[in-house]
C-alpha cells in the first residue's frame, strides 16, 4: 500500500463549515484511489485538516480530485466551502487543487490539478471529460437572456437568490448591503420625505436630508457648486470623464461666434480654437430621448453641447452652453456673462443631463452591464483549470449580484429610474440601445480613448493621469502571464476555448455590431493581451472611476439633479430664484436620488482591492510572481498619488489602487 497526505483547507467564510460526510477520491495517469471518507465530524471554517488516502499502488501524475458531500444520519445537510486540497504523494510530489466553491448538493464535484491547461495541451482523457462536463454545468448555469433590443444580454436568473452560490454575494456583504439600504430609507421615511412631493423652498433646506453622511468633498461642492471651474473641473476629474474632447472645429450646430464669448488676455474664440485651448461636451447620445413623467408630471431631460476654455492660467472655464441640439431662436446659446440665473440654469440642466449620459451609459452600460456580459462568458466558456479563467475570475466578484439587484432596484418597472428620474422608463433602453451602437472598442481602451479625444496635454486631468498609469501595470501583468501560457499566434489561434469565449462577448455583448471593431476572434499574442487588459481595466478602474464619486458630486443635489420638473429657458431673462426652485427635483425625489448616490458609494467590508488576490488559482512560479510585481507597483502608484493629491484643493481618490475594487461589486 502507498499512501497519500491530503490536507484540505476550508474556506474562512460565514457558514462555510461543514458537519456532514466529505468523500475524495484521487485520480491520476496510472489509476485512481477508492472513494475515501475524510473522517471528522466536523470541517470547521478557516480550518486545515489532514487526512491519508491509501492506494495499493501509485497512482502516477495527479490529474484531479473528485469530492462529494453528504448529510450523515443525525445532521441536516449543509454548505461545505472548500478553498483547496494539497496532495503529497507517495513520491514526495506536491499537488495543489484550487476549489474555491461552495458544495451544496450530493454530486460528484471534480477539480483538476491547479497548473494551467489550455484545451490542446490535454493529454488524459478524464481530466478531457472533467474539462467538457465542467463546461456543459456551467452553460447551464450561466445562461443568457435577452433583455432589450439593442442593450446587451444579461444574466439568465428570476431573482439574485437563485443565482450559483460561487457569484453570490458574501453573508457579509449581503447583510452590510441591506442594512446600508434600510436605514437610508428609514431614515428618510423618519423625516418624512418618502412622501413629500413639495418644491424645495430654500436649497439650504436640502441640508437636512442627510446630515450625517456627508463627505469632504460633497460638502465642498455644497459650497462652490454654483462656481464655473466647478462646474469644468468635472468634466476632468468628476464621476463623468469621458465625454469631453478637444474642439478645433466648432460642430455646426453650435454656432458660437467670435463677439459672442468673452476670452481673457486679448485673445477671441477663432484664436483659441486654433491654438487647441477649446474643449467640447456634446450631449449628442440623449437627443429626442422621451422624458419621463414622475409622479404623474412630465420631466424635461435636454441633450446641451457646452464650449469650454482653458485659460493661460490653466483653467478650465464654460464659456457657452446650448441646452438643444439644433440651433434656434426658442434655443438661446448661454454664457457667464448673462444674468445670474439665466447661467445657473443652463449649467442645472447640463448636469442633470450629464447625470443620464454618465448613469446610463458611463456607468451602468461601459462598466456594470460589460463586466456582466464579461463574466458570464467567462463562466460559460472557460474551465477552471484555463489560464485565463485564473487571470480574470477575480475580476467578476460579485457583479452578477449587483446587476440583477440594479435591474430590480433601479432600472426595474418598480425601480428608482423609473419611478424618479428623467431618463426612467421610456427613455432609458432607448438611451442604452444608442450608447451601445455607439460604443467602440478604442474608447473602452483609455490609452486610445485619450488619444481620439486629443486630451493628452491638458493640465489638471487625473483621471487621465492615474487611469493612464493603471492601464500599463495592468497591461505589463496580463503580458507577463499571457507570454508564459502563449508562446506564439498559432497557439492563440489553437485556443478553441478562448475563442468561443471571444465570440460569446462579441455576439451577447455586442450584440456582433462589427462597427465597434470589438475583435471576433484572437489571432495573435498582442490582440489577446490588449483585450483581456480592457477587461480588467473595465471591471476594475474605469468602475471606481466612475462610481466611487458618486455621493461626493450628487450628495448636495442641485449639482447633480436626478430630473427636472420645467421646461429649458427658450429665451433670456426669464429665469430666477423662484423658477430654479421650480426646475429642481421636489422634496421626495431628492430624498430618493441622495439616497441611492450614496448606497452606491459606499466601500463593501470585504471589498478586495485591485491586484489582491485572496483565492489561488495560480500555483507556477512565473505567474504567482507576476501577481507579485504587479501588486508591488501598484503600491508604488498609490504612493505616489498619495502624495501628488497632498498638494490638491480637491484630491483625486478614485483611482487610488487602494480605493479600486478587483471587480465591479456596487
Ligand atoms: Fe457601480
Amino acid at each position: 500500500m502507498v499512501d497519500y497526505e491530503v490536507t484540505v483547507n476550508t474556506g474562512n467564510r460565514v457558514k462555510a463549515t461543514t458537519s456532514n460526510n466529505v468523500h475524495i477520491k484521487l485520480v491520476g495517469t496510472d489509476g485512481e484511489s477508492d472513494r475515501t471518507l475524510l473522517k471528522s465530524t466536523v470541517i470547521f471554517r478557516g480550518s486545515v485538516s489532514k487526512y491519508t488516502v491509501s492506494c495499493p499502488n501509485s497512482l502516477g501524475e495527479l490529474v484531479l480530485i473528485e469530492l462529494e458531500k453528504r448529510p450523515s444520519k443525525i445532521l441536516p445537510e449543509d454548505s461545505w466551502f472548500a478553498d483547496k486540497v494539497e496532495i503529497k504523494s507517495p513520491e514526495n510530489d506536491v499537488y495543489i487543487f484550487p476549489v474555491y466553491c461552495w458544495i451544496s448538493d450530493r454530486k460528484t464535484h471534480r477539480y483538476r490539478e491547479g497548473k494551467a491547461l489550455r484545451i490542446f495541451e490535454e493529454s488524459h482523457s478524464l481530466g478531457q471529460y472533467a474539462r467538457e462536463q465542467e463546461l456543459s454545468q456551467r452553460s447551464a448555469d450561466y445562461d443568457w437572456d435577452f433583455y432589450a433590443p439593442g442593450v446587451p444580454y444579461t444574466i439568465k436568473t428570476d431573482d439574485p437568490s437563485t443565482l450559483p452560490d460561487e457569484v453570490k454575494f458574501s453573508f457579509t456583504k449581503k447583510t452590510q448591503f441591506a442594512f446600508t439600504a434600510a436605514t437610508a430609507l428609514l431614515e428618510l421615511k423618519l423625516k418624512g420625505l418618502v412622501d413629500n412631493q413639495e418644491n424645495w423652498k430654500n436649497l439650504d433646506d436640502i441640508n437636512d436630508v442627510f446630515r450625517n453622511k456627508d463627505t469632504p468633498l460633497s460638502d465642498y461642492v455644497q459650497e462652490q457648486w454654483k462656481e464655473d471651474w466647478l462646474f469644468a473641473y468635472q468634466f476632468l476629474n468628476g464621476v463623468n470623464p469621458n465625454l469631453i474632447q478637444r474642439c478645433k472645429t466648432l460642430p455646426e450646430n453650435f454656432p458660437v461666434t467670435d463677439d459672442m464669448v468673452v476670452i481673457p488676455d486679448g485673445s477671441n474664440l477663432s484664436n483659441e480654437l486654433q491654438q487647441g485651448n477649446v474643449y467640447l461636451c456634446d450631449y449628442k447620445n440623449l437627443d429626442g430621448m422621451p422624458a419621463n413623467t414622475v409622479q404623474g408630471k412630465q420631466q424635461y431631460l435636454t441633450a446641451p453641447l457646452v464650449l469650454l476654455h482653458k485659460r493661460q492660467d490653466d483653467k478650465l472655464m464654460p464659456i457657452a452652453i446650448q441646452l438643444k441640439q439644433t440651433p434656434a431662436e426658442d434655443n438661446p446659446i448661454f454664457f457667464p456673462t448673462d444674468s445670474t440665473y439665466d447661467w445657473l440654469t443652463a449649467k442645472i440642466f447640463v448636469r442633470s443631463a450629464d447625470f443620464s449620459e454618465h448613469q446610463l451609459n458611463t456607468h451602468l452600460l461601459r462598466t456594470h452591464l460589460l463586466a456582466e456580459v464579461f463574466a458570464v462568458s467567462l463562466l460559460r466558456n472557460l474551465p477552471m483549470v484555463h489560464p485565463l479563467y485564473k487571470l480574470l475570475i477575480s475580476h467578476t466578484r460579485y457583479t452578477l449580484q449587483i446587476n440583477e439587484l440594479a435591474r430590480d432596484a433601479l432600472i426595474g418597472p418598480t425601480g428608482l429610474f423609473t419611478q424618479f428620474f428623467a431618463s426612467g422608463g421610456e427613455a432609458l433602453t432607448k438611451i442604452l440601445e444608442r450608447s451601445l451602437s455607439s460604443i467602440t472598442y478604442r474608447s473602452l481602451c483609455i490609452p486610445d480613448n485619450i488619444a481620439d479625444r486629443d486630451l493628452q496635454d491638458v493640465p489638471n486631468f487625473y483621471y487621465r493621469d492615474d487611469g493612464l498609469q493603471l492601464w500599463s501595470i495592468i497591461f505589463k501583468y496580463v503580458q507577463g502571464v499571457i507570454q508564459y501560457y502563449y508562446k506564439s499566434d498559432d497557439e492563440v489561434q489553437q485556443d478553441s476555448e478562448l475563442q468561443t469565449w471571444i465570440g460569446d462577448i462579441f455576439e451577447h455583448g455586442f450584440l456582433s455590431q462589427s462597427q465597434t471593431e470589438i475583435p471576433q476572434r484572437f489571432t495573435t499574442v498582442p490582440e489577446l493581451t490588449k483585450f483581456v487588459t480592457m477587461v480588467m481595466f473595465t471591471s476594475s478602474c474605469q468602475h471606481a472611476a466612475v462610481n466611487s464619486g458618486q455621493y461626493d458630486y450628487g450628495g448636495w443635489m442641485p449639482n447633480t439633479p436626478v430630473t427636472l420638473q420645467r421646461a429649458p429657458p427658450i429665451e433670456k431673462g426669464t429665469t430666477s430664484e423662484a423658477t430654479m426652485l421650480e426646475t429642481l427635483p421636489p422634496i421626495n425625489v431628492t430624498a430618493q436620488g441622495m439616497a441611492a448616490v450614496w448606497l452606491l458609494s459606499r466601500q463593501s467590508l470585504d471589498f478586495v482591492p485591485l491586484g489582491n488576490y485572496p483565492e489561488t488559482h495560480y500555483i507556477e512560479e512565473t505567474p504567482c510572481q507576476l501577481q507579485m510585481d504587479f501588486k508591488k507597483e501598484l503600491d508604488m502608484l498609490a504612493f505616489t498619488i498619495n502624495n501628488r493629491n497632498k498638494s490638491l484643493e480637491i484630491p483625486y481618490t478614485y483611482l487610488d489602487p487602494k480605493n479600486v475594487e478587483n471587480s465591479v461589486a456596487i
